[in-house]
């Protein structure tokens, strides 16, 4: 199994190109079910979850093929298939992103119930119910959720939950709406820049979408969509990451195409603790999605209080790396996580590396020390060994992240992009050692 063996302590340099978003192909991926020409998607990252989507679509009848530019092309040969099995979907619970434009475009959708994962329960229970007021109907058999609907028809629906909206939910629902008769209102749409990414590829396909970005979306409903050719965005937590990557190494980077307007948040609480991120040539670009910025950092970082919250607030998905963080700033900062309360698999790990934290449900109090000290770490989730991996960059001595099969669902060969700014940190089979 694979593993990252750091040698803590490089500062950070030089310069990263951000890759196109994980979380924006994924729902973009299946809005290929909704129509039978082509759509091709440009700016895919070479990642496990991306290649997973990619095997479920195909036993979705969509043939899914890798263009030499970093493209991919999918088209829809064989509209009857409707089921989306259990093994795909229990390595990846964004699979449920098939469920709406399955259901809108072929009339019934079989789609295995994704379980829990490390980070939380995760119910769909906010799809399900904006489905059924499309005028789905939905049942569970022997674990999976069985929606059909001849046609879908346009309603008012509500998408706030108890942690706010939902983001997947959101792309389900207004992508099932493109084909729904009449008109469909989604109050309380996730705001994330995911969802305006698809919205603008659905509208290139022929849809009619007002409002994507803001809490209320308009969609018109058309009777069938057609191909299309959209270039993802940059991902902001990939992006945010290596901004992190830098300010704990006290490095100095350039991170090119560079979502600025995605990440507002997170530049707030980086400013405050010290970590000071400015445009290349002064001035912020016109689309506000692909800018270059250089990231500097204080010697010495102030502590914060970060709260994760729904776009645009802080990202959940940055949680654990700003911890690590702050794990070494002067003082004591607070964290609180409003999306998911128990994604704190990494505190443990991090106490192994010599952080102070202490936990209290959804709160952690992380005093700050001098020095992190290199120790086995074992990575839970995604982004908690994103976390873990900036930790052993600024930790003294050595880290072995272990189970980076986490990691390369999310950040396409990490452990290259890192060495290129001058990371000692090389991936190792853990068996062989
Ligand atoms: N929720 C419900 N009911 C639902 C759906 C969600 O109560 O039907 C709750 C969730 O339990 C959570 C909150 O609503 O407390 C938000 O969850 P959301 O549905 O927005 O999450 P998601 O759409 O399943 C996406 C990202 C996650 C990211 C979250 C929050 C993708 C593929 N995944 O998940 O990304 O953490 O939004 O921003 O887009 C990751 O990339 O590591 C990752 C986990």
């Amino acid at each position: 199994m694979d593993a990252f063996e750091i040698r803590g302590g490089k500062r950070l340099r030089g310069t990263v190109r951000i890759n196109g978003a994980k979380n924006a192909a994924l729902p973009l991926m299946a809005a290929a079910i909704l129509t039978d020409q082509p759509v091709v998607l440009g700016d895919v990252p070479e990642l496990s979850d991306i290649r997973n989507m990619a095997r479920l679509l195909k036993v979705m009848g969509i043939d899914a093929k890798r263009n030499e530019s970093r493209g991919l092309r999918l088209h829809a040969e064989d509209a009857s298939p409707c089921e989306a099995p259990y093994d795909i979907v229990r390595t990846m619970r964004a699979s449920i992103c098939v469920l709406g434009p399955t259901l809108a475009r072929r009339g019934r959708a079989r789609v295995s119930m994704p379980g829990g994962c490390n980070i939380g329960d995760r119910p769909v229970d906010l799809h399900l119910r904006g489905l059924a007021a499309l005028g789905a109907q939905i049942e569970l058999e022997a674990g999976y959720i069985v929606a059909t609907a001849k046609r879908l028809k346009g309603a008012r629906i509500f998408l706030g939950g108890p942690n706010g909206s939902t983001v997947l939910g959101t792309c389900n629902i207004m992508s099932a709406a493109t084909l729904a008769e009449g008109e469909t209102i989604i109050e309380s749409a996730a705001c994330e820049p995911e969802v305006v990414d698809l919205a603008n590829l659905l509208i290139r396909m022929g849809a009619h979408i007002e409002g994507a970005g803001g809490p209320r979306i308009r969609i018109e409903g058309v009777d069938a969509l057609g191909g299309a050719e959209h270039a993802l965005i940059p991902d902001r937590i990939e992006a945010g990451t290596y901004l992190i990557a830098a300010g704990i190494t006290n490095g100095e980077v350039t991170l090119e195409n560079f979502p600025l307007d995605g990440l507002t948040a997170v530049l707030d609480r980086l400013d405050e603790v010290g970590v000071r991120v400015e445009p290349v040539d002064g001035k912020p670009p016109a689309d506000g999605m692909h800018a270059s910025v250089r990231v500097a950092s204080d010697r010495r970082l102030q502590p914060v209080q970060v709260v994760t919250q729904p776009f645009p607030g802080f990202p959940t998905d940055l949680q654990a790396q700003i911890m690590a963080l702050l794990c070494l700033a002067d003082g004591n900062s607070i964290i609180i996580e409003k999306i998911y309360p128990d994604r704190f698999l990494h505190v443990a790990e991090l106490l192994r590396m010599g952080a102070r934290c202490i936990r209290n449900g959804p709160t952690v109090l992380v005093s700050g020390v001098s020095q992190l000290e290199g120790a086995p770490v074992m990575a839970s989730d995604l982004r908690a060994s994103a976390g873990l991996v900036l930790a052993g960059l600024a930790a003294r001595g050595t880290t072995i992240v272990n189970r980076v099969y986490h990691l390369d669902r999310g950040y396409e060969t990490m452990e290259r992009t890192l060495q290129q700014l001058g990371a000692d940190i090389q991936r190792i089979d853990v068996q062989a050692t």
